[in-house]
């Protein structure tokens, strides 16, 4: 070995975690972390088994995200899984995505934009990305989106609980807390929606069956709370994350604006390149041979999506952003049959990746249209925040209002 082992909990890795995952890649790649108790995995290869080989299993989360989430079927298996999994899917694909939802996103985005579009001036991550995504699933849900911040508060605490790699006990009192503030919220409005249903996303969920399966109140409480945490904080960091990357390539920011169609192509490089969800853990059922070691049965693994994203056994030059490149095809980028792991593969693909994708390619459409020009303001250097998801912490950008021949000031 010429590096020491590498800690993934210190602040130069907070700092700037890519460096790491080289050398873990390249000399660690797999590493016991005493801190965390964790077998580190960052290869991409062995990062895609770990989503595909049922023997890593997703019991980790009982004690990840139960004591927040209630059971979720992100740590169900089997037919259990199969079943709420067939309950919900529906609702985030297909006719159901463009006919009843595609509305609520566009009005989202535009009314937002509304708030901004002839200042000249927007802070994109505080003023909309961070907006955006949880105002969408609340509309969705048909919840009252007056409540926005305190949705926004507490996905906010859930994910802070999920990636609770150091064990801050702050961290662990307020997810807690959001449990029981998300239960006494969620339950009345769950039993009022099941005796007056209406078109709502809630009202799915509160009167599909499958197999003679419905959830129950409990079911559709955890399943609310995992939407706003999984579908808020990861789309709120994509969005912001694409306009960085493309702010930092001003000829591709171009070429985009130009071309719409390679939308898609940059959405799909920022989830390889900046992939919001940068880490996810597993537990493995018996003793498992992974890159020359073994992790013993019942050990817990964390899977570096970061790393194994920008692994130089699988992509041509991954510490580039190329829109263009082509070992990342931007067809099945959303699918199961991805070619990066943002998404996660194998059984818990993300539910919400057509959502995602429908909601950036419509908010980078409106933003492109009413940001013609836009740069980081003068002077600001752009940082990215988060072990456990990552994005720019904020992005101030100027730009000339449509419609305003003055031009920028700086
Ligand atoms: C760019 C945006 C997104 C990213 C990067 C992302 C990432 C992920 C990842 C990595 C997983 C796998 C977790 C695991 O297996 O441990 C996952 C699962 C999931 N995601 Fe997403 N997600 C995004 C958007 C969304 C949206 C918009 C929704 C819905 C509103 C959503 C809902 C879910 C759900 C419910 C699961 C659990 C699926 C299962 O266990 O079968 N996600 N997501």
């Amino acid at each position: 070995m010429t590096q020491p082992e590498p800690d993934i909990l210190s602040p130069a890795f907070g700092k700037d975690p890519y460096p790491t995952y080289r050398v873990l890649r390249d000399e660690y790649p797999l590493l016991w972390h005493e801190p965390t108790s964790s077998y580190i995995l960052s290869r991409y290869e062995d990062v895609e088994r770990a989503f595909k080989d049922p023997v890593f299993t997703s019991e980790n989360y009982v004690w990840q995200i139960e004591p927040v989430h209630g059971r979720t079927f992100l740590q169900m298996s089997g037919r259990e899984h199969a079943v709420r999994r067939a309950l919900v899917a529906p609702a985030f694909r297909g006719n159901a995505l463009r006919e009843q939802f595609l509305p609520v996103i566009e009005r989202n985005a535009r009314e937002l934009i509304d708030t901004f579009r002839h200042t000249g001036a927007v802070d994109l991550v505080a003023e909309f990305a961070t907006r955006f995504s949880v105002n969408v699933i609340a509309d969705m849900l048909g919840l009252d989106r007056a409540d926005h911040g305190q949705f926004q508060r507490w996905y906010t605490s859930v994910v802070a609980f999920l990636g609770n790699l150091s064990q801050d006990p702050d961290v662990t009192a307020d997810g807690l807390r959001t449990r029981e503030e998300f239960a006494a919220y969620m339950i009345p409005v769950i039993q009022e929606r099941r005796r007056r249903p209406g078109q709502d996303l809630l009202s799915i969920l509160c009167t599909a069956e499958v197999d003679g399966t419905r959830m129950t109140d409990e079911d559709i409480k955890a399943f609310c709370s995992l939407l706003l945490s999984a579908g808020g904080e990861t789309t709120d960091k994509a969005i912001s994350g694409i306009f960085l990357n493309l702010l930092r390539h001003p000829d591709q920011l171009r070429a985009v604006r130009a071309n719409r169609t390679l939308v898609a192509h940059a959405f799909a490089e920022t989830l390889r390149y900046s992939p919001p969800v940068q880490m996810i853990m597993r537990q493995v059922a018996e003793d498992t041979v992974v890159s020359g070691g073994t992790i013993p049965a019942d050990s817990t693994v964390i899977c570096l999506i970061g790393a194994a994203n920008r692994d130089e056994r699988r992509y041509t030059e991954p510490d580039t952003f190329d829109i263009y490149r082509d070992d990342l095809n931007s067809t099945n980028a959303f699918t199961a049959a991805a070619g990066h792991l943002a998404f996660c593969l194998g059984r818990h693909f993300c539910v919400g990746a057509l959502l995602a994708k429908a909601e950036i390619d419509v908010a980078m459409n409106q933003l492109l249209d009413a940001l013609p020009d836009p740069v980081l303001d003068r002077g600001f250097t752009a940082v990215e925040r988060g072990v456990f998801t990552r994005g720019p912490q904020s992005l101030p950008i100027r730009f000339t209002p449509v419609g305003d021949s003055g031009g920028q000031t700086s």
